[in-house]
């Protein structure tokens, strides 16, 4: 493992290098900007979002040494938005001098749903029942372990449901034989390497974001209820509807992730909320997170805020919330409901800045406050 250079401690005019340009870098960075810091956007699309509203903006691919050494001589701590960041990126990062926070080990862990889970367990939390699947023989062992239903999920490079595909018992009658749905479920996920995880018949779905400062200091979120629609989150609402002793357990699992990964900036952990009020991690993201979107307008500092001020050295802010709220991504042309958005009382509107609105493309959200 590369060791750490001295931790930066960034002041006002400092530049925060983020990798990747997204909704997520475009409020990473404005938040930022209100911090009086700079941001300087690495990403290999051009015109992405997050470069409209930063200092500087390097298009480049994430495998273009001489220009990912330039961005590390250029920034002042490097971050990023996207976590299927390649590893060797950070690496070349690392080498040339810059920190990156909050660091290869999260990205490993959280790019590869296989090793993720591995994870996760091995520090005593559950998660569904799965088994690692490279070929169909392995499939269709896995369909005897985990049993059905379960869902078929590529290891790395899924988003949104993206890379995922159900095996019932309803498809297995459809394709006339299990043999047959098997192999359909293989060719879905494009025989890539992948993992069979028993489906999770939960109440409800929650999140904490957690923040862990470069000093270890701690501070979680209230958990956040979240309502998925064909596996792309429609809704977010705090607070949850949980027990305390639910979300105890949520948050100690939380903090157990962050501690373990020696974590600096914002992560969002997914569970399931079994019926019982226990909890199993779905997965974890090592960046600000979708269903975090509800802090900037319910809490005094946001998740983004948070993640700066983690990233920059800086103490972290009160999560506390002032408002209970619920977020609305609006998905595709949903966009357009932004002329009546913009009418309604105790909505924040946000847009991202996206050309095309494709089905299933997040093109902003809404969050309402729904008490103060
Ligand atoms: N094992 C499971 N059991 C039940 N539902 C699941 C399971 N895995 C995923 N889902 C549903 O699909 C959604 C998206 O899956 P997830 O693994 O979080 O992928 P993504 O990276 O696309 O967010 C989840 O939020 C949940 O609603
Ligand atoms: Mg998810």
């Amino acid at each position: 493992m590369t060791r750490r250079a001295p931790s930066p401690t960034l002041q006002p005019g400092d530049t925060v290098g983020i990798l990747g340009g997204g909704q997520l870098g475009r409020m990473l960075s404005l938040a930022a900007a209100s911090l009086g810091l700079r941001t300087h956007i690495y990403c290999p699309d051009e015109d992405c979002p997050a470069s409209h509203v930063s200092a500087r903006f390097t298009q480049a691919a994430y495998d273009d040494e001489k220009a990912l050494k330039d961005f590390a001589a250029a920034v002042d701590v490097v971050t990023y938005e996207f976590e299927n960041v390649p590893v060797d990126a950070v690496a070349v990062l690392e080498a040339a001098g810059a920190t990156v926070r909050p660091g290869a080990m999260a990205l490993e862990k959280a790019q590869d749903r296989l090793v993720e889970k591995q994870f996760v367990r091995s520090l005593g939390v559950a998660t569904a029942d799965f088994h690692g699947v490279d070929d169909l023989a392995a499939l269709e062992q896995g369909l005897k372990e985990v049993g059905r239903p379960a869902i078929l999920k590529t290891r790395r490079l899924g988003y949104d449901g993206k890379g995922q595909t159900r095996l019932t018992d309803p498809d297995i009658d459809l394709h006339a034989s299990f043999e047959k749905a098997v192999a359909y479920a293989w060719a879905e996920v494009g025989a890539a390497p992948s993992i069979l995880e028993a489906f999770v018949p939960f109440e409800r779905e929650i999140s904490i974001i957690g923040a862990r400062a470069a000093d270890g200091d701690i501070r979680l979120y209230d958990p956040i209820e979240n309502v998925h629609a064909s596996g792309i989150l429609k809704t977010s609402t705090a607070p949850a509807r949980v027990a305390p002793e639910t979300r105890a357990e949520a948050e100690q699992a939380t903090v157990a992730i962050l501690k373990a990964l020696d974590y600096a900036g914002v992560i969002g952990v997914e569970f399931f909320v079994l019926p019982g009020g226990a909890v199993v991690v779905n997965e974890m993201a090592p960046r600000v997170h979708n269903s975090g979107h509800l802090t900037a307008d319910a809490c005094a500092v946001s998740q983004f805020e948070q993640h700066i001020r983690a990233v920059a050295g800086w103490p972290l802010g009160d999560p506390a919330r002032h408002s209970d709220a619920v977020m609305e991504n609006l998905i595709g042309d949903e966009v357009g409901k932004w002329r009546d958005i913009v009418r309604e009382a105790n909505a924040a509107l946000h847009l991202y800045g996206k050309g095309e609105a494709r089905p299933g493309r997040k093109m902003g959200h809404v969050t309402r406050l729904t008490s103060t």
